[in-house]
C-alpha cells in the first residue's frame, strides 16, 4: 500500500460519510446532489455496475501496468480530476490540494472556469500541466481574453463544456439559498458552527471567490444573481458559429465535454475537436438523461477510431473505472469523489483518494490477468 493511503478510509463510501460530517450541510448538498429527483445521479452508478468483466487466469504473462496515454500525454492511471466549480466552498483550499496531488501522481487535473483558483495558479502548481475547462463566454472579447490566459499559462488541453445550456434545477441548492460567499443566515451560521475544521480552514485560507473570473465578476452574488451573471456572461448554448472561432484560436488540444449523443460526436469530429468527454455532468443537469455508460457504448461503437472518447459521471471505485475502460473509454474522470476525499481528509484527501482508486483499479487488472489498460475491452462480457 502506498504511504499516502489511509487504511481507515478504504472506500468511497467511507470518504463520503466522513466528508458529510465535516462540511456544512449547504455546501455538502451542493457537492453531493444531482438535479430534480436525482434519477440520473443514481442511474449513472447503478448502470455502470451492471457491466461485468471476465478474467483469463491461464494467460497470466506478468505484472500489470496502470499507465495509459490520452491527448498525447502519458499518465500513471486512466483517471483524472474533473472540473468542479466552487471547490473552495466545499473544502477550503481544495483546488490547490487537488492540483498538487494530481501533478505529484501524474494524473490530469481540469480546472473549472467557475472554481476558486485561477488559471495562473493552477498552472504554477502543476508546472503547466493543468487542463482548463471553458464555459462558452457570450462576449467575444471575454472569450479571447480567457483563451489567451489559458494559452499563456501553457494549459495543454482546453475543455469546452456543452451540457449547461441552462442552470440545472437543484432543489437542495434552491432551499439552501446557495451563494458565494455563503449567506450568513441563521441556518447557515448554525451549520458552520457545527463544522469547526471547515470554519477554521475557511478563516485560514479566506473566503473563496471565483479567482479566474475575478477581473470580470461583481462581488457577493447569491445563487440567483450568479445564475443571471452566468447567463449574461456565458452562453452554454453552443453551435457551430460559437465553436469555430474557439477552434481557430486555440492551438492546443481541444476537448468537448458533456457529449451524450452520436450526433454531437459526429459534429465534434467535423468541427476539429481532438477528444470528447461523454458526460451528463454527474446527473446534475437533465434528470431524464441516459446513463453515461450507455451513451459511451453507443458512441464508441461508431466513432472510437475517429476521436478520443473519454467518460465521466457515476464512477466511484477502481472496479467502476475498469468497467468504463472495458466498455471503450480511452480515459475517465471523476468529480465528486475527489471532493469527498478533501472533505474527509483535508490536505491528505487528494493523495489518499488517488492512491485508493489506483490500488483498487490495479487489483482489478491483476485479478483479470490484464497487463495493459488498452486490453481491458477484451475482458468485457457482452450480454
Ligand atoms: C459540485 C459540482 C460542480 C461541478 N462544476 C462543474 C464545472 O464548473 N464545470 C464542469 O465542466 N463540470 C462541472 N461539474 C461536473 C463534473 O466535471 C463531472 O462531469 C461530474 O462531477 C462527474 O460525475 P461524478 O461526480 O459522478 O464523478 C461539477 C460537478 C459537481 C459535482
Amino acid at each position: 500500500m502506498a504511504k499516502e493511503f489511509n487504511p481507515k478510509y478504504p472506500s468511497m463510501d467511507d470518504l463520503r460519510s466522513k466528508a458529510m460530517h465535516r462540511i456544512p450541510k449547504f455546501a455538502f448538498e451542493y457537492l453531493d446532489g444531482g438535479c430534480n429527483e436525482d434519477v440520473s445521479l443514481v442511474r449513472n452508478t447503478s448502470e455502470i455496475r451492471e457491466v461485468q468483466l471476465q478474467p483469463r487466469y491461464l494467460r497470466n504473462q506478468g505484472v500489470s501496468s496502470t499507465k495509459t496515454t490520452v491527448m498525447g500525454m502519458e499518465f500513471d492511471a486512466p483517471f483524472g480530476i474533473a472540473p468542479v466549480g466552487l471547490q473552495g466552498l466545499m473544502w477550503p483550499n481544495s483546488p490547490e490540494i487537488l492540483a498538487k496531488s494530481a501533478f505529484k501522481n501524474n494524473i490530469p487535473f481540469i480546472l473549472s472556469t467557475v472554481t476558486t483558483m485561477s488559471i495562473e495558479r493552477a498552472s504554477e502548481l502543476t508546472e503547466g500541466n493543468a487542463w482548463f475547462q471553458l464555459y462558452n463566454p457570450a462576449e467575444d472579447s471575454l472569450r479571447d481574453d480567457i483563451i489567451n490566459r489559458a494559452a499563456a499559462a501553457e494549459c495543454p488541453v482546453l475543455v469546452l463544456l456543452c451540457d449547461v445550456p441552462t442552470f440545472g434545477y437543484r432543489p437542495r441548492d434552491i432551499r439552501n439559498g446557495l451563494a458565494l460567499p455563503p449567506k450568513m443566515s441563521i441556518t447557515n451560521i448554525l451549520q458552520i458552527m457545527g463544522k469547526p475544521t471547515w470554519a477554521y480552514n475557511t478563516l485560514k485560507y479566506g473566503q473563496p471567490t471565483f479567482e479566474t473570473l475575478k477581473p470580470y465578476t461583481p462581488e457577493g452574488l447569491n445563487l440567483k444573481q450568479l445564475g443571471q451573471f452566468m447567463d449574461k456572461t456565458f452562453s452554454g448554448r453552443l453551435n457551430e458559429e460559437r465553436i469555430k472561432p474557439i477552434r481557430d484560436k486555440w492551438k492546443g488540444k481541444l476537448v468537448l465535454k458533456g457529449v451524450a449523443s452520436e450526433q454531437d460526436t459526429k459534429d465534434a469530429i467535423r468541427l476539429g475537436f481532438d477528444g470528447i468527454i461523454v458526460s451528463n455532468h454527474g446527473g446534475r443537469q437533465l434528470d431524464a438523461a441516459q446513463s453515461t455508460i450507455n451513451s459511451l457504448s453507443e458512441i464508441r461503437a461508431k466513432y472510437s477510431n475517429q476521436i478520443e472518447i473519454m467518460m465521466d459521471s457515476g464512477l466511484r471505485s477502481g472496479p467502476d473505472i475498469a468497467r468504463a475502460m472495458a466498455s471503450g473509454a480511452k480515459f475517465t474522470f471523476m468529480g465528486r469523489s475527489f471532493l469527498y476525499g478533501c472533505g474527509a481528509l483535508g490536505d491528505q484527501g487528494g493523495d489518499h483518494t488517488i492512491s485508493m482508486l489506483k490500488t483498487q483499479f490495479k487489483q482489478v487488472m491483476d485479478q483479470l490477468c490484464c497487463e495493459r489498460v488498452e486490453d481491458l475491452p477484451k475482458h468485457l462480457i457482452k450480454i
